[in-house]
């Protein structure tokens, strides 16, 4: 959550380039943004505001500059005001900061200034930062030390930037919340929370890990341990994604696009080494109880997976979100595999769950999305769906990879790999046919035929269960409608309560042996007026409207959830919302 830019080079157009790459990060956070620009004169232009960034005129911002820093705020101490917004300066206006993550003992550290005389202006965590960083600097004349001293005191997460007018230099930190230093020889320094801010000046990219900070005075660049301040030496790794994959192209949203991406983004996930696929298979074979958590949409993927172990590979695992992992740590040991899936790669509670399952000696491997990301690299070993970037706050391309690829798991632990492929494979093309522009258009009026309900149920059985919640989520976060997914067989448990004549009733279904259980619970909705809708390949009199998707057998959830997606973007832009940004939301969740 919160994007962060910086740039420090020789190029004289710093402040409109930092604001232009932090527009490819808002996806982390749209309440406000602020930027600060080392001058001509050496001062620090400051100027933040609330809203979005995408809605700011980088050519406001083309004074003469090798030196600026921004941010895009997702909220989390402190509402969202115009003083809340980062950058935040300290006492002479030398200083500038801004912060992804909660420093957690910043009451005690702001009681402490305030103590020595420092005024803050805003409520936030991160505006302890620059103070503390000034009154380190009491005790020497190095920035760079100033803000390591600085750091060391700090307790929670934090990558932040600080920029210092009198060395003219720009220092990155990081415990916890990512940041990336593109580089560009000649040219400078690009430092950010993710690649796609600076992506059209340089692919060439040097990782900041965890408990490092890195000074730059645009011409060298040195990686430090924090604690201990000694050199780390760095890999320079070039990125294989590419500018188009991360721009919207023809499309309104990125959303739409990353929906309609899933022809070719499913392909890229099945098309894995296959040793490496089989590799996992036996450590989930070999281990004393597999676990595999994510959060949000991550963790429906892992819901499905339990169904592909059980059904494909009949092999026990055990889901649940990562955030509730803590309390299982009873039930690990050296033996134990932690398997993670997460698009970002970066999520809070994934990481904490990682960290549980290592100090118990457990084995953790990782399926994620984004290559070189923290959880990426600090898993025993990692599987990249290969989805490509993924920039709607709404994950949609993520999932449906991170399905395929836990399928093929399920499979090669059956030594069905090649029929697992093949399976997936087809589906693919299936989803091509699917996806065209008539099947678009009609799932477009059943949006709009919807448009105005308040509530609207989903229900599903074996791996379409998870993905009814799935569907609830999709439709919750970018329409706002208040939508809820259950088992078919909970139904009569409490939910079918909430039904009244006319309420729209989602049904996901697969041509299987318990289809005519699922068509029973929905007869039962109908019953009580529901207006029923089917997502499935058989046609049922309980539909009152059947969206058809092609018969995909053990892939069927993956298909299933791709109307739901093309309905819930349609839900969004009819009820006049945005659906790449949704309210309260952020796409990288890096706060537990
Ligand atoms: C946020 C995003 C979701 C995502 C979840 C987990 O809530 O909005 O789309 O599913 O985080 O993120 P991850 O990057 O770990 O998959």
């Amino acid at each position: 959550m919160c994007g962060i830019f910086g740039y420090i080079g020789n190029r004289n157009d710093a402040g409109k380039l930092v604001i232009e790459g932090l527009k490819h990060l808002e996806y982390r956070g749209y309440d406000s943004w602020g930027i600060a620009i080392k001058e001509e004169g050496n001062s620090i232009l400051l100027e933040k505001d609330i809203g979005k960034i995408s809605e700011v005129d980088s050519n406001n911002f083309t004074m003469q500059s090798n030196l600026a820093i921004a941010h895009t705020r997702w909220a989390t101490h402190g509402g969202v005001t115009k003083e809340n917004a980062h950058p935040h300066i300290c006492e002479d206006c030398s200083i500038a900061v801004v912060h992804n993550g909660i420093i957690e003992n910043y009451e005690e550290l702001r009681e402490e200034l305030k103590q020595k005389g420092y005024d803050f202006k805003s409520q936030t965590d991160s505006e302890v930062i620059p103070h503390l960083i000034q009154e380190e600097l009491k005790n020497t004349n190095d920035f760079a030390q100033a803000v390591r001293s600085a750091c060391k005191r700090f307790k929670g997460r934090y990558g932040l930037l600080a920029m210092d007018l009198n060395s003219k230099t720009l220092v990155a930190a990081r415990t916890g919340s990512p940041l990336i230093i593109g580089v560009k020889k000649d040219t400078g320094y690009f430092i950010a929370s993710d690649i796609p801010a600076f992506m059209e000046h340089t692919k060439v990219v040097q990782y900041l890990d965890d408990g490092e900070m890195v000074v730059t005075n645009g011409e060298s660049i040195l990686f430090t341990d924090i604690e201990t301040g000694e050199e780390h030496p760095k890999r320079e790794i070039e990125i294989t994604w590419s500018i188009e994959k991360a721009q919207k192209g023809e499309f309104d949203h990125f959303m739409l696009k990353e929906i309609m991406e899933q022809k070719d983004s499913i392909a890229r996930a099945v098309n894995q080494n296959e040793q490496q696929i089989k590799k996992l298979g036996e450590a989930i074979r070999n281990s004393k109880g597999t676990f595999l958590v994510g959060c949000g949409t991550a963790h429906k993927a892992c819901m499905v997976a339990e169904y592909f172990f059980s059904v494909v590979a009949q092999e026990h695992v055990n889901v649940t979100s990562a955030g509730e992992f803590k309390l299982y740590n009873h039930f690990l040991t050296s033996e134990s595999l932690l398997i993670v899936v997460s698009q970002s790669g970066e999520t809070a509670d994934v990481l904490e769950a990682m960290k549980i399952a290592k100090s118990k000696g457990a084995k953790v491997l990782a399926i994620i999305n984004s290559e070189g990301s923290t959880i990426a690299r600090e898993a025993d070993d990692t599987l990249l769906i290969n989805a490509g970037p993924e920039r709607a706050v709404a994950s949609t391309k993520a999932l449906t990879g991170q399905m395929a690829v836990l399928m093929l798991i399920a499979y090669s632990m059956k030594n069905k790999l090649k029929e697992g492929k093949m399976l997936l494979l087809e589906t693919t093309s299936l989803i091509n046919d699917m996806l065209n522009p008539r099947y678009i258009k009609f799932i477009e009026e059943v949006a709009e035929n919807m448009k105005d309900e308040s509530d609207l149920y989903i229900i599903g059985k074996s791996w379409n269960f998870p993905m009814a919640l799935e569907s609830a989520i999709k439709i919750q976060e970018v329409s706002y409608v208040h939508a809820e997914g259950f088992a078919g067989s909970e139904l009569k448990h409490g939910p079918i309560a909430l039904v009244e004549k006319g309420t729209p009733c989602i049904t996901l279904a697969g041509d299987d042996e318990i289809f005519p259980d699922i068509i029973s619970n929905t007869i039962e909705l109908k019953a009580r007026g529901a207006n029923t809708i089917g997502v499935s390949p058989i046609q049922s009199d309980a539909f009152d409207t059947w969206i058809k998707v092609p018969n995909a057998g053990v892939a069927q959830a993956i298909v299933n959830i791709i109307p739901i997606q093309v309905l819930a973007y349609y839900l969004a832009v009819k009820r006049g919302m945005n659906p790449d940004m949704p309210r309260n939301l952020a796409k990288s969740v890096t706060v537990k």
